[in-house]
């Protein structure tokens, strides 16, 4: 029988009860496909503050060099928050963790069933059919990581702070052929964010997105947007896009924006695949929940496990080759939410469950 070896770092907050149920649903999965689990779990964010001095310990980046995937929870929560930025517990776990491991690739769906729609800040009438979007980020490059990125303080006693934001045509190309790859499964239109009217790398990211395309992809129908007009098109009419493509910042905050007109962050997952191929021959790839560790809540048994359940769909898709187990658990999610199993943050009138029996009920989709 395959073996599927990866790491479990479950974090703080809601990470660990979350974390708990994708793990059991896994291994049911993997005896009805074919496939064992043989995973390690590790400290990360806080929780590895507390334990070992660090958000990333030595011990847990090399259970995850030993792996085949990381299936990641969420880091952080009020404890931590009055350490210094650099410190704190979601800058230091997740900046490292994707240098590391070159995880270049954000993939984060945007995906509102439509029998949701009542979750979204949008008007119902404006997504009759949901949302269905992807946004794919450049995760390892821009302003995050260009040096110099540093304070120093000048003769007069001002200080003066610099981050660099850069890319090369290589990072650009790599990212593009992500945007490439997604867009074929999907709608075949890309749409290429930047800021091409004031910013240099946008404007070398616009020539070689363009020129990639024309080369590697041409039945994709390629479109460019600034970042300013991409924000608000998102929040007027989402499903105008397919794929929106884009540099690290600027994903970020679209990708938040995504999140929030999707209604709920507990049913949004993410994937971020790495420059370097697992054993298996696949993309490396850490999957994590878009939600935070929800610190209101945590302890308590009631945050949706959903997210945490999609993102290891995506690991077992991306990272282990597994499209069918993938398909059938993102299936199972859907028809257990559609059919009224709901955790609080998605229930809207309707009695909800806790964390378990969303778990359950999304098990007995699986096995109908
Ligand atoms: C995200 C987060 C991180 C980022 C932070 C916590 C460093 O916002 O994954 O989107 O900015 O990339
Ligand atoms: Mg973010």
């Amino acid at each position: 029988m395959k073996t599927l070896k990866f790491a479990v770092l479950p974090g703080d907050g809601i990470g660990p009860e979350v974390m708990e149920v994708t793990l059991n649903l896994l291994s049911i999965v993997g005896e009805r496909y074919g496939f064992a689990l043989d995973y390690t779990e590790g400290d990360v964010g806080g929780i590895g503050i507390d334990n070992h001095g660090q958000a990333l310990p030595d011990s847990t980046l090399e259970l995850c060099r030993n792996a085949d995937a990381i299936l990641f929870g969420s880091v952080g929560g009020p404890k931590w928050e009055s350490l210094p930025p650099k410190e704190q517990p979601e800058r230091a776990a997740l900046l490292p963790i994707r240098k590391a491991f070159s995880l270049y690739a954000n993939i984060r769906p945007g995906l509102l069933y439509a029998e949701l729609n009542d979750a979204s800040p949008l008007k119902a009438e404006r997504i009759p059919e949901g949302i269905d979007i992807v946004c794919i980020r450049e995760l390892t490059g821009g302003i995050y990581f260009g040096q110099p990125k540093e304070t120093t303080t000048l003769p007069s006693g001002e200080k003066r702070a610099i981050d660099t934001m850069v890319y090369t045509t290589g990072e650009i190309e790599r990212i593009a052929q992500v945007a490439i790859d997604t867009a074929l499964t999907r709608g075949k239109r890309v749409c290429s964010v930047d800021k091409a009217n004031v910013l240099e790398t946008s404007v070398l990211w616009r020539e070689v997105v363009t020129a990639y395309f024309k080369k590697h992809a041409p039945e994709i129908e390629l479109s460019h947007m600034y970042v300013d007009n991409a924000a608000m098109q998102l929040a007027r009419d989402p499903n105008q896009f397919d794929v929106l493509f884009t540099e690290n910042m600027f994903g970020d905050i679209l990708s938040d924006e995504m999140g929030v007109i999707c209604g709920s962050l507990g049913m949004l997952a993410s994937a971020s695949l790495g420059a370097e191929k697992n054993t298996l021959d696949l993309p490396f790839g850490l999957y994590e929940p878009s939600g935070g560790t929800a610190p209101d809540i945590a302890g308590q048994g009631i945050a949706n496990p959903c997210a945490q359940i999609l993102s290891a769909a995506l690991m077992l898709r991306y990272s282990f080759g597994e499209n069918e187990a993938a398909d059938a658990i993102e299936a199972a999610v859907r028809k257990a939410v559609t059919s009224g199993t709901r955790t609080g943050d998605i229930a809207f009138g309707l009695p909800s469950v806790g964390t378990k029996a969303m778990g359950e009920a999304v098990l007995q989709q699986l096995q109908a």
